[in-house]
């Protein structure tokens, strides 16, 4: 069954330095006919399941008009949401103000994930972000103001010249919000950005050793629970969406650059706006067989802090994870740890996850 679906809103008002999503900058007629095409791709492909988790992401939905909005959610009525649907949108301090707040609580939205980035000027601006902390503050009481509470914050560290004081800094202003849910995320400086063109790099492997453990550490001490590589939540506010592509569930991807999982198909959506309005929605496709789908639910899986559980596993694939690749050797190597319940990656050896995953790769 397919209970989850992945929006794309590709529009930002401001493009950041450190940004390789698909996106583009915010142009009215663009978003008229996106959402046009948007509707066609989805009543093309929704077959009418009742949906546990809708997710609104971006680039930034909050850059769209109040009009556009309501054009979206007219689109988004199609969708059957359960009662416990878990209903997530993006958006930006500078664009999301109380009338579009109020629209999103009409139309059953329970969960806001914000970009702050940090909350010091000097990396604000590194980052090309145009808000500043007290914006950030404003607009979280505002959200919290029309009974959304369920929030999260996404914060980039191993930033040039970032201190560990300095982090500590925006980590101790993120837990002032008193939010349910942070996503951390080391700066990646990737292809065709602006702080790739101008040839920035990344702060050295040992300061981001120490950074990822600080944050690790702190917000544990203030109650969150670390139970994914990157995110961090108040008991109960995982986030359930997230949780289906870790749990190597299927979910609908709807619109530019969208990935998708039904049955036994991945599937990634094109780039090209050109083509996406031309209704050429899919750029690629993935056939997976038996061995593909183990490898992603080992790859995807092991993401959990609480890794995977044994029997869930043999229940689902019909297959003792302990048999599979060189499982038992990552055991004895102390690199997996194997509990009663379930086989997980060693807290010491998460920061190096990637060498770990990369032995459930192909054959
Ligand atoms: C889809 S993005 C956009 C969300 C929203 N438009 C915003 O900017 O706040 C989700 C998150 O990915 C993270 N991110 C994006 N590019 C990154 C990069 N190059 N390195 C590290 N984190 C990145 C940022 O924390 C960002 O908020
Ligand atoms: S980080 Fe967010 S706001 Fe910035 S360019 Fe990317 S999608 Fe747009």
């Amino acid at each position: 069954m397919t209970n989850s679906v992945y929006i794309h809103i590709p529009f930002c008002a401001n493009i950041c330095t450190y940004c390789s999503f698909c996106k583009f900058f915010y142009n009215e007629k663009m978003v008229s006919d996106y959402l046009n095409s948007l509707e066609r791709e989805i009543l093309d492909t929704y077959k009418g399941e009742t949906l546990q988790t809708l997710y609104i992401g971006g680039g930034t939905p909050s850059s769209l008009t109040l009009d556009e909005l309501k054009r979206l959610f007219e689109i988004l009525k199609v969708f059957k949401l359960s009662d416990t649907c878990e209903f997530t949108i993006e958006v930006n301090p500078e664009n999301i103000d109380l009338d579009k707040l109020k629209l999103f609580k009409e139309n059953k939205v329970n969960r806001l994930s914000m970009g702050v980035e940090s909350t010091l000027k000097n990396n604000l601006e590194y980052l090309g972000r145009c808000h500043d902390f007290n914006l950030v503050k404003e607009k979280i009481n505002l959200i919290k103001s029309v009974g959304i509470t369920n929030i999260n914050v996404d914060l980039i560290y191993a930033l040039k010249n970032q201190s560990l004081k300095d982090l500590e800094t925006d980590i101790n202003n993120i837990l002032s919000l008193d939010i349910t849910h942070i996503s951390t995320y080391s700066l990646m400086i990737e292809e065709h950005t602006k702080l790739y063109i101008k040839k920035e790099t990344n702060i050295s492997e040992e300061l981001d050793y120490l950074m990822y453990n600080l944050i690790r550490n702190k917000l544990k001490e203030h109650g969150f629970n670390h139970y994914e590589v990157s995110n961090f939540s108040k008991t109960g506010y995982e986030s359930k969406h997230n949780l289906v592509y870790w749990n190597n569930e299927h979910y609908y991807g709807f619109g530019l650059s969208a990935s998708s999982y039904i049955k036994n198909v991945r599937k990634t959506n094109t780039s090209s706006f050109n083509d996406y309005l031309k209704g050429n929605y899919v750029k690629e496709k993935e056939i997976l067989n038996e061995k593909d789908i183990l490898s992603y639910a080992l790859i995807l899986g092991f993401r959990k802090i609480t890794g995977i559980n044994k029997q869930e596993f043999l229940d689902k694939y019909k297959v003792d994870i302990l048999s599979l690749y060189n499982i038992k050797d990552l055991i004895k190597e102390k690199k997996l740890v194997n509990d009663l319940d379930n086989i997980y990656i060693s807290y010491d050896k998460i920061y190096i996850e990637n060498s770990i995953l990369i032995n459930f790769v192909g054959d």
